[in-house]
C-alpha cells in the first residue's frame, strides 16, 4: 500500500510507540487519526504532526468502551473520508506474580488481585477485539483494502510475573491470525508486532540502573528496542501487502 493520502488510526498514539508510528505514518505522507485516553500528549503530537503537512485529528477515548471505540473508527472516515490502515496499539501493565509466598511461613502472602487481571484483560484484549471489530466494519462499509496492525509481545509466549498480560496478548495474537483469514474476502490483511524490550514509559518508569543492566543482558543484541524500531516494521507491513495473518517477532532475539 501506498501510505500517501491514506487514512491511518493509531490507539494509544500519545505515548511511546505509537507517537513514533504516528511520526512514521506522517514522514510518508498519511493522515492520521490518533486516539488515547489522555488528551495532552496526544495533542502535543497532533500539533508535530499538522507540521509536517498532514492532517492530524485527535479523538479521547477508552478503547475497552465498545462506545469509544465505535466512535473512533467512524469519526476516522468521518473527519477524512476513508480508512487504510488501523493500528491497534494502547496497551497496559499491572504485573504481578499469581501468588507470593512467606519464604518463613510458607504461607501465602499474596495474589495477583481480579482488579489487576481484569484491567489488563479490559483494555489489551476487550480493547483489541472492539476497535478490531470496528476497524473492520468502516472498511468494509467504505470498501477499502486496508490493514488491521496488532501490537501484540513477545510476553505471549508466557512471561512470568505477566498473567494477564501473557494471555491478553496471545489472545491478540490468535485473533490476528484468524481475522487475517475471517476478512480476507473483504480484501483487509491482518498482521502483527510482538515487540521485545522497547523504551518507553511503559517500562522505563520505574526502571532502576541495576534492573536495566539485568534486562539488557537477556537481550542478545545487549539493549533494549527503540520505539522508532517497531514504528518502521509497523510501516513495513502497513506498505508491504504480502505480509498478512503473521505476527513478525521485533525484540532482538529476546526469548521469553
Ligand atoms: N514498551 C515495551 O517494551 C513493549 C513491549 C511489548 C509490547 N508493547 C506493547 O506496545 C504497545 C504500546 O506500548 P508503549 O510501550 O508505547 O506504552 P506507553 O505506556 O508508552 O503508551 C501506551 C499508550 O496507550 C494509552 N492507553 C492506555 N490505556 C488506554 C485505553 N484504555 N484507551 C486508549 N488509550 C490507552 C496510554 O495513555 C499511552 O499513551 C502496548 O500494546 C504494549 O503492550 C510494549
Amino acid at each position: 500500500m501506498n501510505l500517501k493520502d491514506k487514512t491511518v488510526v493509531i490507539t494509544g498514539a500519545g505515548g511511546g510507540i505509537g507517537a513514533s508510528m504516528a511520526h512514521g505514518f506522517a514522514s510518508k505522507g498519511a493522515n492520521i487519526v490518533l486516539s488515547d485516553i489522555r488528551p495532552e500528549n496526544m495533542e502535543k503530537v497532533a500539533a508535530e504532526l499538522r507540521g509536517m503537512g498532514v492532517q492530524a485529528h485527535c479523538v479521547v477515548g477508552d478503547i475497552a468502551k465498545e462506545a469509544s471505540a465505535e466512535q473512533l473508527m467512524a469519526e476516522a472516515v468521518s473527519k477524512t473520508g476513508r480508512l487504510d490502515v488501523a493500528v491497534l496499539n494502547a496497551g497496559i501493565l499491572r504485573d504481578g506474580l499469581l501468588v507470593r509466598v512467606d519464604k518463613e511461613t510458607g504461607k501465602v502472602k499474596g495474589k495477583l488481585s481480579l482488579e489487576q487481571w481484569q484491567s489488563v484483560i479490559d483494555v489489551n484484549l476487550t480493547g483489541v477485539f472492539l476497535t478490531g471489530r470496528e476497524a473492520a466494519v468502516q472498511m468494509i462499509e467504505t470498501k477499502s483494502h486496508g490493514a488491521i496492525i496488532t501490537i501484540a509481545s513477545v510476553s505471549m509466549h508466557g512471561n512470568p510475573g505477566q498473567t494477564n498480560y501473557s494471555a491478553a496478548k496471545a489472545g491478540v495474537a490468535s485473533m490476528t491470525k484468524l481475522w487475517a483469514q475471517e476478512l480476507s474476502r473483504y480484501r483487509i490483511r491482518v498482521a502483527g508486532i510482538a515487540p521485545g524490550f522497547i523504551k518507553t514509559d511503559m517500562i522505563m518508569k520505574d526502571m532502576k540502573a541495576d534492573a536495566l543492566a539485568k534486562w539488557e543482558a537477556m537481550i542478545p543484541i545487549g539493549r533494549l528496542g527503540e520505539p522508532r524500531e517497531i514504528a518502521d516494521s509497523v510501516i513495513f507491513i502497513a506498505e508491504n501487502d504480502l505480509v498478512n495473518g503473521v505476527i513478525l517477532e521485533i525484540s532482538g532475539g529476546v526469548k521469553v
